[in-house]
């Protein structure tokens, strides 16, 4: 979704003012309930539509004539203020995300070969022994789950990929955290202004990546890559190049972390899903498939109409936005029996939404399955006795769901 979308979502008004508003709700799934008692397919005072079920949801994303919405089409608030500006690309509006085909055909088949099944197996060994040098540097006592371990993981994963070290890290979790807000709109001239800033460097770094990679070639890493491809026998341009770079870092981590962090949360919560993932280790497969169902990183998306189309009887004209939340669809009773509940034993948990579906299905998704996989697992072979030590911080905005900070106690005997 581009940032036109969300200060649009921003906009309206009641009775969806707390799922697309201002201030979003802190738990979204009773308004998911309420939306749904409301029908199938609903529209808002904006002209919006808007559907939390899981069968259009997932049709919706499959469908080709919808396609994916950009600021421009939607004209909401710019974050380019001077004519120097086009020169900065951003990793949401100008990557695979809010490309439809050819373009988007055509890129994705570029960084595709680094997610295939057989390049995954090759990082699994490197994620466990990531996971493990950070539980490491935990050691015993407290320590805040999100900034000690949830965000580190993904963010070194996503550089080993680029074949660049994690020292960069903290300025790459706070461009992160400035473009994942861009998705819920950019609203006031501050944040305007710290959406550009972070362009600003985040545009420079990988210029220079880019260039270094040029004269430096790596063997495997995925800059590399982008650099000699030649998809229909030309060379990506410097904007395709730095956003795709841009975006399967943000889109690597700032998911990511959600993933651990609402994991530790649900198990937490949930004695028996921990304690089954704690005897039967071999089960972090199923236990993080049920957390993307039950809580998903990315909750909502949204796709507009390239012509009209008609669903359930309603009849939508061309140009009309669609709120797909995905939150809602992952809990729809039509699908998943007892939707509140969290069941590893579920039998059709994989039918979650989480990664979306269609054309635009999460490139990351096998890599983010292993790093939760593999992060829920060895945390709490770790520390069984993991609690919390003090109130949890949730993100703000309503795309992305997850943890700020999660203070814990690694609940080793004092
Ligand atoms: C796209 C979710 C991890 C890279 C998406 C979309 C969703 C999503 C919902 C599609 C949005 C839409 O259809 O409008 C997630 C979640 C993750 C995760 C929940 C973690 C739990 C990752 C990772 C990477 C990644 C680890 C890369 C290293 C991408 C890319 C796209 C994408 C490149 C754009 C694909 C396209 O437009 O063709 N992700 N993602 N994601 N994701 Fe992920």
């Amino acid at each position: 979704a581009g940032n036109g979308l969300q200060k649009l979502f921003a906009l309206a008004g009641d009775p969806d003012a707390r799922l697309l508003g201002v201030k979003p709700a802190a738990d979204p799934y009773p308004l998911y309930e309420k939306l749904r008692a409301r029908g199938p397919l609903s529209q808002n005072r904006m002209g919006f539509y808007l559907t939390p079920t899981h069968e259009l949801v997932s049709a919706m994303l499959r469908d080709q004539r919808l396609g994916t919405t950009s600021s421009a089409a939607l004209d909401g608030v710019r974050w380019q203020r001077h004519p120097e500006d086009e020169q900065l690309v951003h990793p949401v509006e100008h990557s695979l995300l809010t490309m439809n085909p050819p373009e988007h055909t055509r890129l994705r088949k570029v960084v595709a070969p680094w997610f295939t099944p057989r390049a995954l197996r090759d990082r699994t060994d490197r994620v466990e022994q990531t996971v493990t040098e950070f539980l490491d540097e935990i050691g015993d006592g407290e320590f805040d789950l999100v900034r000690d371990f949830a965000i580190r993981v993904p963010v070194r994963v996503i550089c080993d990929l680029f074949g660049i070290s994690d020292d960069h890290r903290d300025a790459f979790s706070r461009w992160g955290t400035v473009l994942a807000g861009t998705l819920d709109g950019i609203r006031t001239i501050r944040e305007r202004r710290a959406v550009r800033d972070t362009l600003v460097e985040m545009t420079a770094f990988f210029d220079n990546l880019v260039e270094h990679r040029r004269t430096h070639p790596g063997t495997d890493d995925v800059v590399t890559g982008l650099v000699r491809a030649r998809p229909d026998g030309a060379a990506l341009n410097r904007r395709d190049l730095v956003a795709l770079a841009g975006l399967l870092l943000g889109a690597g981590f700032e998911t990511t972390v959600n993933l651990i962090s609402n994991g530790v949360t649900a198990l937490l919560a949930n004695p028996d899903a921990k304690r089954l993932l704690i005897e039967e280790p071999d089960r972090a497969a199923d236990i993080t498939e049920e957390v993307l169902r039950f809580d998903p990183p990315v909750q909502v998306t949204g796709r507009l109409t390239h012509e009209p189309v008609e669903y359930g009887g309603t009849r939508i004209p061309a140009n009309r936005l669609i709120v797909l939340f995905l939150g809602g669809a992952n809990r729809d009773p039509a699908v998943f029996a007892e939707p509140t509940r969290f069941d590893a034993d579920r039998p059709n948990n994989r039918e979650h939404l989480a990664f979306s579906s269609g054309i635009h299905y999460c490139l990351g998704a096998g890599l983010a399955r292993i790093e939760g996989e593999v992060a829920l697992r060895e945390l709490f072979r770790r520390y069984p006795h993991l609690r919390a030590a003090g109130t949890p911080l949730r993100r703000e905005g309503r795309t992305i769901r997850g943890l700020r900070s999660m203070p814990m106690h690694t609940g080793v005997p004092r």
